[in-house]
């Protein structure tokens, strides 16, 4: 599989691995191909669970929530999504002594998941994000890590990153539409898709709907304690108070990827900030790109 260097925006080096330009996680950057190959052969257990996502739709939200169903409490872990992020951890091999229901979580697309996951039926979890919050969550995300100045315009990230070639995971439609191929083919039911904004307007049917996926059975009381515990003020509280963030700057590696300082996950958490950013010719062109781009797919997405 091909790996090569190029060029960003700010005239560093980028990795691109199978299609994608990456983000620029240590594994990534050392050997992107060995690391892709280590999630994809990853030894899977029978009650894994596998969250996976386009980045910036909701990913930390959803594994906190998951962790709770399968705890059966309101409470938060002290460890973070990051500590089981399987293309950012150190080491991949840590996950093998981690104590079982594992939640683990990843952005690369469906056909680098972990075979066995996919292949025995093993629990999958994806989120999706309107595309226009996903840009904008996305070039708040890498402002604030520093990898792009300050300065740097919406318009110039949309038209050279988001929708350019150095979109990190490569492109989101070609992604989505890969996932939504896998959903319906999906025999074993293995797959659960929920929306961002669904998860946003009816967190408690939503939430409802995920744990009886799950197979657990919690009182609505439980479900209506876990999604205060998950709403966006208290989740950022948490990160900010209770959380290890030992691993989250293990994983980031301030200074030697692209991450100049640690970036900022809970941002707004809003649906439809795309309107604060997008003006109407841009706007107009995103929507005739999206026409074009899924054009053959049944996704019904939210933008308000
Ligand atoms: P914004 O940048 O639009 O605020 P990820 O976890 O995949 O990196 O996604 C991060 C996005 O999810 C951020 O979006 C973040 O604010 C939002 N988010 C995190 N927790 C949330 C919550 N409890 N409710 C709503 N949005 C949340």
């Amino acid at each position: 599989m091909e790996e090569r260097r190029g060029k960003n925006t700010q005239n560093d080096e980028r990795i691109v691995f199978d299609g994608m330009t990456l983000p620029e996680f240590v594994p990534l950057k050392k050997d992107a191909k060995k690391r892709f190959e280590e999630i994809k052969n990853l030894e899977c257990r029978k009650d894994d669970v596998l969250l996976t996502t386009f980045p910036k739709s909701g990913t930390n939200w959803l594994w906190e929530i998951i962790c709770m169903l399968l705890k059966g409490k309101a409470e938060y872990m002290k460890e973070a999504k990051t500590s089981v992020f399987l293309e950012a951890i150190p080491d991949i091999n840590d996950i093998n002594d981690l104590p079982s229901p594992r939640i683990l979580n990843t952005h690369v697309p469906y056909r680098w998941l972990p075979k066995q996951q996919v292949e025995n039926g093993g629990k999958i979890v994806h989120v999706i994000r309107n595309p226009k919050d996903v840009a904008v969550s996305l070039y708040h995300f890498t402002k604030s890590s520093g990898s792009i100045p300050e300065d740097y315009h919406f318009e110039t990230y949309l038209e050279e990153i988001f929708l350019g070639p150095a979109c990190p995971m490569g492109s989101w439609f070609e992604f989505e539409k890969e996932f939504e191929q896998a959903k319906m083919t999906d025999k074993c039911d293995s797959i659960f898709v929920v929306q961002y904004e669904s998860m946003k307007k009816n967190p408690v049917e939503e939430t409802t709907r995920l744990g009886k996926f799950l197979n657990v059975d919690l009182s609505e009381q439980q479900i209506v304690d876990i999604v205060d515990k998950c709403s966006f003020q208290n989740l950022k509280h948490a990160a900010e108070n209770f959380k290890d963030r030992s691993q989250r700057m293990k994983i980031m590696v301030i200074g030697e990827g692209a991450f100049k300082q640690p970036p900022n996950i809970y941002r707004k958490g809003e649906i439809g900030d795309w309107k604060n950013h997008f003006t109407v010719s841009m706007n107009e062109h995103f929507d005739e790109l999206f026409q074009e781009k899924m054009k053959d797919s049944n996704i019904k997405l939210q933008f308000e």
